[in-house]
């Protein structure tokens, strides 16, 4: 693959190019990893001249990276790098002048990273395009949303694939950069023990949970009318469930990765009105305190009444061979507990108990069944539960106890810097490797499912229950689970 040379980034004085965009491309022109050559041009509806942007990208580095990472030398070399230009991606104006820089100085391929509202990816590549700047080896990334709904993403995605070809086109979802999410392939399938097990057969039911404590953090324009299954299951969630739940692909190359994903999405079982009363739950938190500290409730904050779910709790199925009957219980929130996200997958119990006594209660059913719990933030670990003779002469019979198997990803791995998400795709933007970007067809799957629950929500009027700030959701979540005997695991 052609390394871009230059690399363009609209929306460069907005809140993530500053917390994520540029300290993730600090660090990799820290460690050598971008090529001398390449040139950064920040762009942005404001005007400002160069050395005005610079300071705009010292100070955010200054705000969002230790401060054992600047070094005085390297941060005067990345600024070397960095130009910028105004383009007024709404109003259409500013491409010329865009076109005008890239033509005199920078290098091609272009790279265009989006980071603005949605709402212009289709307009901006269209400009690009009108402007020559769209060339045949040139790609753009965008980063989620991608539309509000199966229509809308695919008339985005028409307008962009008018300007750029599908394998120029890098869809971000940045939970594939976090190091936890690609270690479940390593996980999958770099070992022999669990893949035999990943079934039906073995595997009573799945968990996935993204819970944050975060609440609206001033994103009320966004947030509202969006909600918890647009924003976090739509994109995250599934990619999620996807990797956990997909075949073997031949290797790990983009193709052969994101073949495997979207056969499993289509397989997701479509919910009808009838399902979505049994199986799914929407809330929205009311004040509560979370870690100790009040917060308002959700309507407080928005200062009016809202529809819009700041959680949502979901019972899947996968139809397919490997999972026929499987349940895969997601959910995701806002002002929970604590910020944590998790896979459990809770095995089968034995078929039968050689332990149990003759005569005593419960027998055959009293041995815990085997869990895996895959942390993916903010600890990095994965434990398994199993069972134990405790030791001691067993007059009274064998006595069993549950242990648990613990893989510390940090202690093992604890020399290494750990990265920022957005540094692994940039890096793999710039080198244009697809593995870890979401293909269109998988983009249109997902809204697909999500459209379903969405109508079928719609068909029988389904409003958000309120949930205390601080707790684990509505009640009616935990009845989700508890009525197939089974419990959420906090
Ligand atoms: C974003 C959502 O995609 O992911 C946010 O729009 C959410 O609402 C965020 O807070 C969570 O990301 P992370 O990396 O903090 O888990």
């Amino acid at each position: 693959n052609v390394k871009v040379e230059t690399l363009v980034l609209f929306g460069a004085t907005g809140d993530l190019a500053h917390r994520m965009l540029f300290p993730s491309l600090y660090n990799l022109h820290e460690d050598g990893l971008l090529a001398d050559t390449l040139t950064i041009v920040g762009s942005g509806r404001t005007r400002l001249d160069r050395a005005a942007f610079h300071t705009q990208v010292r100070e955010a580095l200054a705000d969002h990276l230790p401060e054992d990472r600047l070094d005085a030398a390297a941060l005067d070399g990345f600024l070397a790098r960095i130009d910028y230009c105004a383009v007024d991606a709404g109003a259409g104006s500013g491409y010329d002048d865009l076109a005008a820089l890239l033509g005199e100085r920078m290098a091609r391929p272009i790279g265009v990273y989006l980071s603005t509202p949605p709402s212009m990816f289709g307009a901006i590549a269209q400009g690009l395009a009108a402007a020559g700047i769209a060339c045949a080896e040139c790609r753009i990334a965008m980063e989620k949303p991608i539309g509000h709904d199966l229509a809308s993403s695919r008339a985005v995605n028409e307008q962009v694939a008018s300007a750029f070809a599908e394998d120029h086109v890098f869809r971000i979802d940045h939970y594939l950069g976090k190091e936890t999410v690609q270690n479940l392939l390593a996980l999958r399938f770099a070992n022999m023990l669990f893949e035999p097990l990943w079934n039906a057969q073995a595997i009573d039911h799945v968990q996935i949970t993204v819970a944050e404590t975060v609440g609206l953090e001033g994103r009320v324009s966004y947030y509202d009318g969006v909600g918890a299954l647009r924003d976090m299951v739509q994109n995250h969630m599934l990619q999620l469930l996807a990797i956990i739940a997909m075949e073997p692909p031949a290797s790990v190359s983009a193709t052969a990765v994101r073949d495997e994903k979207v056969k499993l999405l289509r397989s997701l079982r479509r919910m009808s009105a009838a399902d979505v009363k049994a199986h799914s739950v929407k809330g929205q938190y009311a004040s509560g305190a979370v870690d100790g500290v009040a917060v308002k409730g959700y309507a407080d904050e928005l200062g009016h009444a809202s529809n819009t779910e700041t959680f949502v709790a979901l019972k899947a199925f996968i139809d397919n061979w490997r999972w026929k009957g499987v349940p895969f219980y997601l959910r995701t929130g806002k002002r929970m507990p604590k910020r944590q996200s998790e896979v459990l997958i809770q095995f089968k119990p034995v078929p039968h108990n050689i332990f149990a006594r003759v005569g005593a209660a419960g027998r055959g059913g009293d041995l815990d069944a085997n869990m895996m719990i895959i942390n993916l933030q903010p600890e990095e670990n994965i434990r398994v539960k199993v069972m134990a003779k405790q030791p001691g002469l067993d007059r009274d019979g064998v006595k069993l106890k549950e242990v648990t198997l613990d893989v510390s990803l940090s202690h093992s791995f604890a020399g290494e810097r750990r990265r920022i998400a957005y540094e692994r795709l940039l890096l793999d933007f710039i080198e244009g490797d697809q593995t870890l970007f979401v293909r269109r067809d998988e983009v249109e799957a997902q809204w697909e499912w999500i459209d379903a629950i969405r109508d079928a929500w719609d068909a029988v009027d389904l409003a958000p229950q309120a949930y205390t700030a601080g707790s684990w959701g509505p009640s009616s979540a935990i009845a989700l689970i508890e009525r197939d005997g089974a419990s959420w695991h906090d």
